[in-house]
C-alpha cells in the first residue's frame, strides 16, 4: 500500500470593506471599476429592484449585463434560478474573470453568492444589499445558498463577498411590511451583543420607522460591527457564530410551517419571544426583560405569538430538524442579559429539556 500526502497551502487571509452611506448608489460603480478594472461585470437583481429604479441608478449610462430574478422573493430561491443564471453567463461568454454584483435583498444576495461560488469553480461576488434584513445580516458573513423542495438553504456554500456597499437611501423604496420585519435582525444583534445598542433602538424607534437616514446609518454601523466581529471569530459556524441564530430554532420552524406566509423577520420575532420564555423557565431571564423586548416588537408591529392555524405537530417536527439539533433534539441560543449571550462550557447553542420546550410552544400559542 502506498500513501501520498498532499498539502494544500492555506488560503490567504481574506478581508473586505463594508462601505456605509446615504444616496451613494449612483457613485458606487466608479469605485467598483476602480477596484476591479480587469473583471467583466454581471449584475444579479430582481424585478422589485428594477421597478424601484435601483439598477439604473447603479449603472447610469453603462451597458452592464443584468439578470433579473422573476418573481422576486423566496419562491425563486431555488436551484432552477441558479441554473438559469449560470447558463445566461455562459451564453454571454463570461469566464473566470467575472465579478458578480448582487443588488437586492436577502434572496438576491443568497442566490447570487451561491451562483458565484459554483460558476467555473468560483468567482468573486460583491454585495449591494437594499433591504433591512440584507443590510443588517445576510449580505455580511458569506452565507449563500438556495432552498430545496424540502428545506431552506439545502444547497449552499460559505462564499465571502469581496466588498459590501450599504446605501441606506435604498430602504426608502422598501415595502412597509418587509422594512419592519427586517428590523428584527437589528434587535437580535443588540440582544446578543450590545445592550447600549438596544437602548438606542428603543429610544430612536420612531425615527427608525420613519426611515430617518442618519439613524439608519448608525444602525448599519452597529449591525456590521457586531456581525463582522462574530464572523471573524467563527466564519464557518463551528460554535460562536451560532449566537447569530438567536430566536432562529423556533423562528425557522414557524417560518417554514407557515409556508413562508410569515416573513423571516416576523418568524424570528416569535422565535426570540420563545427564547425569552425558555430563559424565564431556566432562570436566565425575567418577565420584565421579556416585556421590554415584546414592547419593541409590538411597536415595530411584528407578531409575537404562533398563529393559530399552524399545526403544532408539524412545528415540533421542524424544530427537531433545526441545523443545531443533536440526536434529533434541537439546541437553543439564549441570553443571560440584554446584550450578552449565555454560554455553558464554551458552547453557544444549548440543550433545553423537552418539557420546557413543549411548555414554551404552548405558551407562545396561548398568551
Ligand atoms: N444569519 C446568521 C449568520 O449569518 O450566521
Amino acid at each position: 500500500m502506498t500513501e501520498l500526502k498532499i498539502t494544500i497551502p492555506s488560503a490567504k487571509q481574506a478581508s473586505y470593506t463594508i462601505t456605509i452611506g446615504t444616496e451613494i448608489l449612483a457613485s458606487v460603480w466608479l469605485q467598483i471599476d476602480e477596484q476591479f478594472p480587469n473583471q467583466s461585470k454581471f449584475i444579479i437583481t430582481d424585478e422589485n429592484l428594477v421597478n424601484a429604479g435601483h439598477p439604473k441608478k447603479l449603472t447610469g449610462d453603462r451597458e452592464i449585463t443584468t439578470f433579473v430574478i422573476k418573481p422576486a422573493g423566496e419562491i425563486s430561491k431555488n436551484i432552477k434560478t441558479v441554473i438559469s443564471i449560470i447558463e445566461e453567463m455562459e451564453k454571454c461568454a463570461l469566464g473566470r474573470d467575472t465579478l458578480i454584483v448582487a443588488l437586492g435583498g436577502g434572496t438576491v444576495g443568497d442566490i447570487a453568492g451561491f451562483a458565484a461560488s459554483i460558476f467555473k469553480r468560483g468567482i468573486p461576488v460583491l454585495q449591494i444589499p437594499t433591504t433591512t434584513v440584507a443590510q443588517a445580516d445576510s449580505a455580511i458573513g458569506g452565507k449563500t445558498g438556495v432552498d430545496s423542495t424540502l428545506s431552506k438553504n439545502a444547497f449552499g456554500a460559505f462564499w465571502h463577498p469581496v466588498g459590501v456597499y450599504i446605501d441606506v437611501g435604498t430602504l426608502k423604496t422598501l415595502d412597509e411590511r418587509q422594512y419592519r420585519a427586517g428590523l428584527i435582525e437589528s434587535v437580535k444583534h443588540a440582544l446578543i451583543a450590545n445592550g447600549e445598542y438596544f437602548d438606542f433602538l428603543e429610544k430612536n424607534l420612531d425615527a427608525i420607522l420613519s426611515r430617518d437616514t442618519d439613524v439608519l446609518e448608525t444602525m448599519a454601523i452597529h449591525n456590521c460591527k457586531i456581525k463582522g466581529s462574530v464572523v471573524e471569530l467563527d466564519p464557518l459556524e463551528k460554535n460562536q457564530r451560532r449566537m447569530l441564530n438567536y430566536g432562529h430554532t423556533i423562528g425557522h420552524a414557524v417560518e417554514q410551517a407557515s409556508g413562508f406566509e410569515l416573513l423571516h423577520g416576523e418568524s424570528i420575532a416569535i422565535g426570540i419571544i420563545g427564547a425569552g420564555l425558555i430563559e424565564i423557565e431556566t432562570g436566565l431571564g425575567t418577565n420584565d426583560r421579556l416585556k421590554r423586548i415584546q414592547t419593541i416588537f409590538e411597536k415595530i408591529d411584528v407578531p409575537t405569538e404562533i398563529p393559530e392555524n399552524l399545526e403544532e405537530k408539524k412545528l415540533v417536527k421542524l424544530i427537531k430538524h433545526d441545523k443545531k439539533a443533536v440526536q434529533h433534539w434541537p439546541r437553543f441560543v439564549l441570553i443571560d442579559k440584554i446584550g450578552h449571550i449565555h454560554q455553558k462550557n464554551g458552547q453557544y447553542a444549548l440543550e433545553v429539556e423537552r418539557e420546557i420546550v413543549e411548555k414554551v410552544i404552548n405558551k407562545l400559542k396561548k398568551r
